[in-house]
């Protein structure tokens, strides 16, 4: 759901949250507890935040009271999860659905509402790419987990991997890897070899289907991420270890996107899914003594539905997130401690890599080009200013529909720059489609984070446009020298090994490249 959506219809999330939490509550007690005067004093909580739609700040029932009554161990252990849950989101729906603004319900865009929304929203400060960086360096000098309550093998490892790191030197015989697309290649050189000698990563047992441990489910379409992330960790025979006491990661193998669609699959309410979440945190944290070691410095998710950040930022924060939907100044995407995880429109599952490239750049007759579905504010302000308005400008809404995209992919195979503008959320599939069609990608979306940030050099090979230079956007692009688009052009290609999903994973594809970051990331913290 679009942020900008709330504030135009004037409806607050929380007030959806105070409906779900309040559901959810009332689902577990009756079922489970005997006190029937909670349930009427929750009720009357629960009808001011529906008819005030009071906010996060001001709510009385907050959601750690909330929380804490779901999650007592009765629940936990007793309480056929998966059931409570499909009931509790039915009684969710039926609560909040004539409320509900979504696109669906409201199909049609009112422009100068939108702009308005727009306008609000650049009070946000827009954080540049150089600035991210100096956050991220500052973060990792300055935020540390809480040291682990004792030390381990693993730990030591970490600490010796650390140190070579910083060690590092590169090997210019290299021809695998292209320097210029890197920040610092000799950086990432020798983590990812120390990576390959050392990393063991624990995956938890626990968790039902289809929610965790179900990656089949999820290997088409733009979350194709977490499903194929799942299925080549799970099936890794290099990575993974038995031995809990041996790792140096846990991997908490959940599908955000198949946890919204099991539980809640009518909901709008992000916070709905988290007390299943936090319940989850719970067993293990309680069966074992892992999370607790690092309060869970060294567990890691891998999700890229939207709802994602909100739904993990309470309860694992303190884990290593790799997320799609990450703005920086938005759903606690915390630089250096989260990872940016590509967001893949995976079209043949038997073969990801089917239809790759594009033409050359003297070939590629169209200027910039953009189509998509009018989701979020940003969009509609693109059209108006460039639909139809110019023939180097190649702007549309969603294309009619053909087979296996066709018209869509053949203008990015033929596009100069491809236009990635954010929808709903920061993140669009189309920076990595306009890589793997060897396209430059011109992105424009505030704050938002690119795969890969800690490691590649995002500037070398693509354009970052403020939202505000929309109307600016063709000589922008114009201004780019021929020189400086075909030194671009040729690292976009340079650059898409790390960006492809193969059906058996290879050294430096993306599977690699995201759990590297994640190992980069843990070994960057480890005290
Ligand atoms: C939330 O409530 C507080 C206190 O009532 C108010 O100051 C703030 O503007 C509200 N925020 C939003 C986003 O409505
Ligand atoms: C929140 O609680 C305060 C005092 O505890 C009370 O005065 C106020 O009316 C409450 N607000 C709502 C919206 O219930
Ligand atoms: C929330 O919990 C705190 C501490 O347990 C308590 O003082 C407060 O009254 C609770 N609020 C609600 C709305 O239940
Ligand atoms: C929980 O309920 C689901 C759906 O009814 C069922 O398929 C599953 O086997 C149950 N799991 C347990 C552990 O009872
Ligand atoms: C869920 O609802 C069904 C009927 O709608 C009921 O039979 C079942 O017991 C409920 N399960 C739980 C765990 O509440
Ligand atoms: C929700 O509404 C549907 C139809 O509107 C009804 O069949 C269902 O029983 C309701 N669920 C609950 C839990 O009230
Ligand atoms: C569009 O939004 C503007 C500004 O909020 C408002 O004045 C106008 O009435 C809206 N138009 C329609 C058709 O809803
Ligand atoms: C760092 O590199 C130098 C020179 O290659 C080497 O002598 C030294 O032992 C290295 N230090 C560590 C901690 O690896
Ligand atoms: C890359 O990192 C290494 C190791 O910390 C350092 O010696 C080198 O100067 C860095 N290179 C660049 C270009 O920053
Ligand atoms: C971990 O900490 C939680 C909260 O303090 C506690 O409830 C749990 O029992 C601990 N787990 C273990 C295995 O000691």
């Amino acid at each position: 759901m679009g942020h900008g959506f709330q504030h135009i219809f004037g409806i607050s999330r929380l007030a959806y949250f105070g409906g779900a939490v309040f559901a959810v509550i009332i689902i577990l007690q009756y079922f489970e507890f005997p006190y029937g005067d909670v349930i009427s004093s929750l009720f009357s909580a629960s009808k001011i935040h529906i008819s005030y739609g009071t906010n996060r700040t001001s709510s009385n029932c907050t959601t750690d009271n909330a929380t804490t009554t779901l999650t007592s161990p009765q629940i936990l252990l007793d309480s056929n999860m998966s059931e409570t849950y499909k009931n509790a989101s039915n009684l969710v729906h039926n609560f909040t659905k004539n409320e509900s603004p979504t696109r669906d319900i409201f199909p049609s865009v009112n422009l100068s509402a939108v702009t308005e929304v727009h306008r609000k929203k650049q009070k946000v400060k827009v954080v540049s790419i150089s600035e991210m960086h100096d956050i991220l360096i500052h973060n990792r000098a300055s935020s540390h987990p809480m040291k682990s309550l004792w030390t381990s093998r693993a730990d030591q490892e970490l600490l010796n991997a650390k140190l070579q790191i910083e060690n590092a030197s590169f090997n210019e015989d290299d021809r695998t890897l292209y320097p210029s697309v890197f920040r610092n290649i000799s950086k990432f050189r020798r983590s990812y070899e120390l990576m390959e000698k050392t990393l063991q990563v624990y995956i938890y047992k626990e968790g039902e289907k289809p929610i965790f441990h179900q990656p089949e489910a999820v290997m088409k379409g733009i979350y194709a991420s977490e499903g194929w992330f799942m299925m080549q960790m799970k099936s890794s025979k290099r990575f993974i270890t038995k031995k809990p006491k041996q790792a140096h990661l846990f991997y908490i193998p959940y599908s955000s996107k198949l946890l919204k669609a099991t539980l809640f699959p009518n909901s709008y309410n992000r916070e709905s899914v988290v007390p299943y979440l936090k319940s989850y945190i719970d067993m293990i944290s309680r069966r074992y003594n892992f999370w607790n070691r690092t309060g869970g410095a060294d567990h890691f998710l891998v999700a890229c539905h939207d709802w994602a950040p909100d739904e993990t930022r309470q309860f694992m924060g303190t884990c290593i997130r790799a997320i799609c939907n990450n703005d920086v100044q938005k759903t606690g995407f915390e630089l250096g401690k989260d990872v940016s995880l590509p967001e893949t429109n995976v079209r043949y599952r038997q073969n990801p890599l089917q239809n790759r490239g594009g033409n050359p750049p003297s070939k590629r007759s169209v200027f910039a080009f953009f189509a998509g579905k009018m989701h979020g504010y940003l969009r509609p302000i693109l059209l108006r200013h460039w639909e139809n308005k110019d023939p180097d400008m190649k702007i549309f809404s969603k294309l009619p529909k053909v087979k296996d995209d066709k018209n869509y992919v053949d203008f990015m195979k033929n596009s100069k720059f491809c236009i990635c503008a954010k929808g709903s959320e920061v993140n669009s599939p189309r920076v990595v489609e306009a890589i793997f069609y060897e396209c430059v990608p011109v992105i424009i979306s505030d704050n938002f984070v690119p795969p890969f940030f800690e490691i590649l050099d995002w500037e070398s090979f693509a354009v970052f446009v403020p939202e505000k230079d929309i109307p600016d956007l063709k000589n922008i692009l114009l201004s780019i020298p021929k020189k400086r688009y075909l030194q671009m052009h040729k690292r976009i290609k340079e650059v898409q090994q790390h960006f492809l999903w193969h059906v058996k994973p290879v050294e430096y594809d993306i599977f690699h490249m995201i759990l590297h970051s994640i190992w980069y990331t843990r070994v960057a913290r480890v005290m």
